[in-house]
């Protein structure tokens, strides 16, 4: 089957389907995500759209030259698809020219989002431990743009 998939900047009207998306893939809700929705972002925050409905966002923000993805998630019943891709290679786009790298935060038991980032160019630089409320550690994933080199 064939489906018709929009990226395109976040609306107001899209909060409500992205907070219920976030509840059911993260199972709670999320205070930067709801802060983020009230301060209405001009930039960084993309949803994918199918037939009128939001199936996927990345929210990302820009602080002098390093660009971060604070969050990104695919509707269960779309991944696999090519969506998460898109939104990132849209959002690489985005800051091209102004950022020198992409940085972000991975659960170090997410492998599936890890083997996600990397095939996107992203590489691992450290780990925080108990990033997360429950404990969990972080990987920290970087994507370096044209003119930064890592030394890995
Ligand atoms: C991570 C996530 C956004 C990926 O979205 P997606 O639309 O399924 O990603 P894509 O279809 O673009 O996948 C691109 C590639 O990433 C890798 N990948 C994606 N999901 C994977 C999985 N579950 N297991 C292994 N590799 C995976 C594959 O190499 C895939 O290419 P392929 O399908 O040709 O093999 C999605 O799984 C998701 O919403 N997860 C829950 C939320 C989450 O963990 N967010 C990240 C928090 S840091």
């Amino acid at each position: 089957m064939y489906f018709l998939i929009t990226i395109r900047p976040f609306e107001f009207d899209d909060s409500r389907a992205v907070l219920d998306m976030e509840e059911a893939i993260f199972n709670e809700p999320n205070p930067l995500l709801y802060a983020m929705i009230e301060s209405r972002p001009a930039e960084g925050f993309i949803v994918a759209e199918e037939d009128g409905e939001v199936c996927g966002y990345l929210l990302g923000t820009l602080l002098m030259d390093e660009a971060r993805i604070l969050l990104i998630a695919v509707k269960d019943s779309r991944r696999r698809m090519g969506i998460g891709s898109r939104l990132v290679n849209e959002y690489i786009e985005s800051v091209k020219g102004r950022a020198s790298m992409i940085r972000l935060e991975v659960r170090s038991s997410n492998l599936a989002a890890q083997t996600f980032y990397f095939k996107l160019g992203f590489r691992f630089i450290g780990m925080v431990s108990n990033y997360y409320r429950n404990g969990d550690n972080a990987y920290i994933m970087v994507r370096p743009m044209e003119n930064f080199t890592l030394f890995l």
